[in-house]
């Protein structure tokens, strides 16, 4: 408990899954969230639930006031995102951390994939990172601290055929993580990401649903798992926690792998 207190954190993607787990990791640490999220009412719904579970825990703070905030939020417009960091400010003061999780699937074949495709998904799964990063790194670099948590995936690593260009994006998130990292390390500004492997969210399970026999596509995931399950939300985000924290002052422009061991396996 208390590993985050009195830091401020914008989690984008926040209403549901990885982004929702973080951001209620988070407030147990006793950071104040802010959930940047496209889907308002979504992420109003989440902040609700995060502000019951620490009532629930007892640790909602003397005067009752609230830690955690919901904001409208387009992570392909970096208006949208910066307006975010100014309500997060005017809520809370200077944003400490960002997690930038907001992501979505694209997954085609190259040569049939539409224009409209590829933009989307570098819109939302790259160009949405550095939008986030390039609103809080002013603060960042002027107060000489902060930390930024990206949620990369396993895709930036390894490709698999059919799920092109997500693994495109995602390595480039890579990309940016080490080049602001080494940036913004004099001033004390970190900048690492998480690889996630197979996690159990709405987007794993639309990617199930949309194959030809969604059961057998789940058990062939769960077949080529070494810990036979998949990872659960949570489990990412007690690695973004300690990123985030003073636990991890000399991780920089670092990408740990989160996938119970599945991208080390050697198979056909
Ligand atoms: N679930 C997995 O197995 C897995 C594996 C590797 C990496 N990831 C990555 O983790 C992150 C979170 O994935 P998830 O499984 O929780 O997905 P999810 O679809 O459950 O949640 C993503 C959230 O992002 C929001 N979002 C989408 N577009 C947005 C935009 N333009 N602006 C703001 N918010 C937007 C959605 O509304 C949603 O709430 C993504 O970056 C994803 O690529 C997930």
């Amino acid at each position: 408990m208390n590993r985050l207190a009195n830091k401020v954190a914008m989690i984008t993607g926040a209403g549901r899954g990885i982004g929702a787990a973080i951001a209620l990791a988070f407030a147990r640490e006793g950071a104040a969230v802010v959930l940047a999220e496209l889907d308002l009412e979504m992420a109003q719904r989440t902040a609700r639930e995060i502000e019951g579970a620490m009532v629930a825990a007892g640790a909602n703070n003397a005067g009752g006031a609230s830690k955690v905030l919901a904001v409208q939020t387009d992570v392909t417009q970096s208006a949208s995102v910066q307006h975010a960091v100014r309500e997060a400010e005017q809520a809370f003061g200077a944003v400490d951390v960002l997690v930038n999780n907001a992501g979505i699937n694209v997954f085609c074949d190259p040569l049939t994939m539409t224009d409209d495709d590829w933009r989307r998904c570098f819109a939302v799964d790259l160009d949405g990172v550095w939008n986030g990063c390039r609103a809080v790194l002013p603060g960042m670099v002027e107060r000489g601290a902060g930390s930024i948590v990206n949620i990369a995936s396993t895709h930036s690593f390894k490709i698999i055929p059919g799920c092109f260009p997500y693994p495109v994006a995602k390595h480039g998130v890579i990309g940016l993580t080490r080049a602001l990292g080494i940036e913004y390390a004099p001033r004390n500004v970190r900048v690492n990401a998480i690889a996630p492997g197979y996690i159990e969210t709405q987007l794993t399970h639309d990617w199930w649903n949309g194959q030809t026999d969604p059961a057998a596509a789940q058990q062939a995931t769960l077949d080529l798992q070494p810990m036979k399950r998949i990872g659960r939300p949570e489990e990412v985000a007690m690695t973004a926690v300690f990123l985030a924290s003073d636990e991890a002052p000399f991780i920089n422009a670092s990408c740990i792998t989160v996938d119970g061991g599945r991208s080390a396996l050697y198979h056909d």
